[in-house]
């Protein structure tokens, strides 16, 4: 048999690192792969690059060390030239390193004697740009895979986590060490183990060093050093969530044509984000110690929807529409089903309705299977669509006790995800 352990999107982070690493040592494992974006974001370029050249383990480049090699030069495309935290970077990394990391590869195919042959990418084969998401068909990965003879192939970039089988295909990802974006304040990576079998994956998560990083990060002056993009950065390290798309995605419809500044970004925290978020990131994992709704207690006048209900439903939906078109959410293509599509997902039992003071004021679709995926595979989720709550009632943290109660209805029938698909304000 053949342990290895697959880190990736350190992004620079040491404090994580050396976690993970410590964690590693228990496991006995015979080599440590690591799959690119070693730096970036993070205060600590050097000393990761270092720790991982010195150590000798294979690697490869991913779309962060891109930027460091191109950036400034003939091959970088005009919108890198906003990108104030790679130049930063470079001086925090010295020229020795960036010479060394000139010369890794994209891509790594492994061939124990005692396991089958694995692949390894930082986002997908053709691109360390793009990577492959939970919401992807089977289909489109399928064309992303063609051409790959290994039956396993490990990915990252995403920093997500994927165990997915796609046609011949064992589809992998360890999630992020360095920059978790999944909610949880935890570095990630993944243990294989190799035989005649095929490859086993177990997904590991470790607690590091927040203290320590978010020191490094005042010390080495990450924020005034690289202006706005720092200060969300640093944003998205602290919530483990990604910001920046959000951000300026909010920036756009509530203030066209302004730059983001402090203060914007400021108005930005202060908002219920998930509107703004792409949707691959609306993933939460559960487990003891974290909740969803902040320990809110899920106490909701809450109540499955019936054949009468289908009114107050549509009403609602019909207003979120109309908030979903004022505040530009294009990604969301939210409309109003007909009547007997409602009908027949009322029926099935999957629609809820929350009222407050006598009045519907949320409605919500729970379903037990993807609605966005033919294969229907990942059966340990929870999926929560179109969560409405109505605008004028959202201020009294009513989305998050939706999201309290959701995660407690998860918990009871035992799945380990809830996957929280659209947060469309309702306008009245
Ligand atoms: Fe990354």
């Amino acid at each position: 048999m053949t342990r290895l352990a697959v880190i990736a999107d350190i992004h620079a982070n040491l404090p994580a690192l050396e976690a993970v690493l410590e964690d590693i040592a228990h496991h006995d494992v015979d080599q440590i792969v690591v799959l690119g974006d070693l730096v970036g974001r993070g205060p600590y370029p050097r000393q990761v690059v270092e720790r991982i050249v010195q150590a000798g383990w294979p690697l490869i480049r991913g779309n962060h060390e891109y930027y460091l090699l191109d950036y400034n030069t003939v091959r970088a495309p005009a919108e890198w030239k906003n990108h104030t935290m790679t130049a930063w970077t470079q001086e925090l990394l010295g020229s020795d390193n960036l010479k060394r990391m000139a010369c890794w590869p994209d891509t790594l195919s492994l061939r124990f004697r005692d396991a089958p042959p694995l692949r390894v990418f930082h986002a997908s084969p053709e691109t360390p740009f793009h990577g492959f998401f939970h919401h992807h068909s089977d289909d489109y990965l399928c064309e992303k895979l063609a051409g790959i003879d290994e039956g396993t192939v490990v990915v990252a970039h995403t920093h997500l986590v994927l165990d997915r089988q796609v046609d011949r295909w064992h589809l992998l990802n360890p999630g992020s060490v360095g920059l978790p974006l999944d909610g949880i304040q935890q570095a990630r990576y993944m243990l294989l183990e190799g035989d005649d079998h095929g490859w086993r994956a177990t997904q590991r998560r470790v607690p590091f060093d927040y203290d320590a990083l978010f020191a490094e990060i005042r010390r080495t002056k990450l924020i005034e050093n690289c202006g706005i993009a720092g200060r969300i950065f640093a944003h998205e390290f602290r919530t483990a969530r990604p910001q920046i798309v959000a951000a300026h995605r909010w920036l756009h419809s509530a203030y066209p044509g302004r730059a983001m500044d402090e203060a914007a970004f400021e108005e930005f925290c202060s908002l219920n984000f998930w509107p703004y978020q792409n949707k691959s990131y609306h993933v939460f994992v559960l487990q003891p110690y974290y909740t969803l709704g902040d320990g809110l207690e899920p106490s909701l006048d809450l109540r499955r929807a019936e054949h009468g209900d289908v009114a107050s439903v549509e009403q609602l939906l019909v207003q979120a529409v109309a908030g979903d078109k004022k505040q530009a959410l294009q990604q969301w293509k939210l409309n109003v089903p007909d009547q007997r599509a409602l009908l027949a997902s009322i029926e099935r039992g999957e629609v809820y309705l929350v009222a407050d003071q006598g009045e519907d004021v949320a409605a919500l679709r729970l379903q037990w299977y993807d609605e966005d995926q033919d294969s229907k595979q990942v059966l340990d989720t929870l999926y929560l669509h179109k969560v409405i709550v109505r605008h004028d009632v959202a201020a009294q943290a009513l989305e998050r006790r939706v999201l309290a109660w959701a995660e407690q209805a998860a918990r009871e029938a035992a799945k380990a995800h809830v996957r929280y698909l659209a947060v469309p304000r309702a306008q009245v």
